[in-house]
């Protein structure tokens, strides 16, 4: 059988009881060690309640307004009301200093450098090729010629690597057209980290080399083989 209770019923039956419930959690509680009361008894507890409960409601503060300035947002603390604040003169981020031009900007004396800012080593050289492969030979092919698929399907093509001006053009300049781009090719700055770059460009001056070498720039046993093989070559 279904109890059959409507809303009257309920709150006259069930407010005495929680009434109860109440007032007995009220009386069970022990005063606070709080000097502020001075008294026992209920209606200090209950006022502090109730004050510290309000306290708080009023204190919402929402996480997407934030107290904080938004860019170029009005200050009323600063004299000058500017909430952006010029940089303490003389200073710089750690680490980010870059006062080596050589290494960063490819210049010597304002000049495109000639010379590498760093030592060339065979994993220079090798890290150069991976990279250059990976970023650079899409559209100048491995060799350089200028080639690449990119350039099959219908890009601009670039210029040789091997011509006597690019051969001939500083280290310095190849930093250049890597960190700027040059006329069609986009900045490769983002894609590739200062050292990355001067290792492309060490890879590009093995490349240029490959391609240009003279047998007397050739190593002895190399030499020697060279001849050995076109002697093979006359014969036959
Ligand atoms: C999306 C194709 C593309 C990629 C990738 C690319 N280049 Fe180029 N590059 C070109 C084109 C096209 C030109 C010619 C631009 C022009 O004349 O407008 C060029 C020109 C050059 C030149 C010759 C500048 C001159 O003085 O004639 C150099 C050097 C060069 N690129 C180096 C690189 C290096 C190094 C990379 C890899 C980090 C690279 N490029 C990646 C397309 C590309």
């Amino acid at each position: 059988m279904w109890l059959k209770l409507n809303l009257k019923d309920l709150l006259t039956g069930l407010l005495p009881l929680i009434k109860g419930e109440i007032e007995r959690g009220l009386s069970s509680l022990r005063p606070l060690p709080n000097p502020l009361l001075h008294k026992e008894g209920e209606p200090y507890r209950i006022f502090l309640l109730l004050a510290v409960t309000i306290l708080f409601f009023g204190c919402r503060q929402d996480m997407h307004d934030q107290p904080k300035y938004e860019p170029l947002e009005k200050s009323d603390f600063f004299s000058d009301t500017r909430s952006e604040r010029d940089q303490i003169e003389g200073t710089v981020p750690r680490g980010e200093l870059r006062e080596d031009t050589h290494f960063y900007n490819g210049k010597v004396d304002n000049q495109p450098a000639r010379t590498f800012p760093m030592e060339l080593t065979e994993a220079v050289v090798k890290r150069g090729q991976e990279r250059f492969n990976i970023y650079c030979s899409p559209c100048h092919d491995q060799l350089g010629t200028g080639h690449g698929m990119v350039v099959r399907r219908g890009f601009k093509g670039p210029p040789s690597l091997h011509i006597d001006r690019l051969r001939e053009a500083p280290v310095g300049y190849f930093f250049d057209v890597i960190t700027n781009g040059f006329g069609v090719m986009s900045s490769y700055a983002e894609q590739v980290p200062v050292a990355d770059r001067w290792a492309i460009i060490a890879y590009i001056r093995a490349l240029q080399l490959s391609q240009h070498a003279n047998v007397s720039d050739l190593p002895e046993n190399v030499k020697k083989e060279l001849e050995s093989e076109s002697q093979r070559g006359s014969h036959e």
